[in-house]
């Protein structure tokens, strides 16, 4: 595996593998890697001939400075885990040369990245989508890999690419989850053990939703108040938001129906976790 720490040189690469005609998949991440990354890099090396993984934790999307601080990093055990899983090559990009002295541009999502994580977390979306397109320009992949668990990123990044004429596949992964339902975030290294124990009910109170409005169309509000009294009656826990979307334009909706996702922000302590299930 070879690792590239410059923007000039991952291009030279890219382009030389382009000429010879290769396929390239492309998985951006934080680092801290977790069987959940592993799925996305499984999928771009059995989709294409070349993978390029890139490790940047972006301070341009986190709207809370503790929240960056606290960010696990330990890229030791990435590298390992990259080597192990097959990746080509290892994007590790510099804070200074990404984001040098001087730099001011920012790309702007609108409606799609407006509710929920975008509400919540003021700024998030602007930084994902500049840093996404940066990496997208620097690596020029033919296809790009991305969870489901970030359900509203992957809709931002898709809107994003087309709006800009970025010539890249955008490849949407399910969401991996630990035996008890918990979906895989590096954020869940920071929960103690006994909210570690208590956040599978996140999932448990989802599928259960889930499984209901199979049977009968529930409301929002039925399905909002459900979920909020599930969690904080028997967890610790504290619901930042449970949405419930049109899956496609990601619209609230009032009635659930086949094409709807729900989507929630949970607190444990300061940890805050991200779900989604789709009806
Ligand atoms: P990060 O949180 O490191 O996630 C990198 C990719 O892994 C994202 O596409 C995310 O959705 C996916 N992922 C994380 N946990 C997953 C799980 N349990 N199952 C499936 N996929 C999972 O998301 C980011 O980084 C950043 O916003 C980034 C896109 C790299 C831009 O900075």
């Amino acid at each position: 595996m070879r690792i590239i720490r410059s923007v000039s040189e991952i291009q030279e690469w890219s382009s030389a593998e382009r000429r010879a005609g290769k396929s390239i998949g492309f998985v951006p991440t934080m680092g801290a890697l977790h069987l959940g990354h592993a799925e996305l890099f499984r999928r771009s090396v059995a989709e294409n001939q070349r993978t390029v993984v890139s490790i940047f934790v972006n301070s341009l999307q986190f709207n809370n400075a503790s929240d960056l601080e606290a960010y696990p990093r330990q890229l030791e055990q990435d590298l390992l885990i990259a080597e192990r899983e097959n990746i080509d090559v290892l994007f590790v990009p510099n804070p200074e040369e990404m984001y040098p002295e001087g730099f001011s541009s920012i790309i702007s999502v609108g409606s799609i990245a407006k509710n929920m994580e975008g509400l919540h977390r003021p700024g998030h979306f602007d930084g994902v989508a500049t840093v996404v397109v940066k990496l997208l320009n620097a690596v020029a992949p033919t296809g790009s890999y991305f969870g489901e668990k970030d359900f509203q990123q992957v809709a931002v990044i898709r809107q994003v690419v087309r709006d800009l004429n970025i010539s890249c596949e955008i490849v949407s992964v399910p969401t991996v989850r630990d035996e008890y339902g918990l979906a895989l975030s590096s954020r869940n290294a920071r929960l103690t053990p006994d909210q570690l124990a208590q956040a599978p009910q996140i999932y448990v109170l989802l599928d259960e939703i889930t499984k209901m409005s199979r049977t009968t169309k529930m409301s929002s509000r039925t399905i909002q108040e459900h979920f909020t009294n599930g969690i904080e009656s028997s967890t610790a826990g504290t619901v930042e938001y449970i949405e419930i979307v049109d899956s496609l334009t990601l619209n609230p909706i009032a009635t659930t129906y086949e094409g709807t996702t729900i989507c929630v922000a949970v607190w444990f302590d300061d940890v805050r976790l991200i779900d989604n299930v789709s009806i």
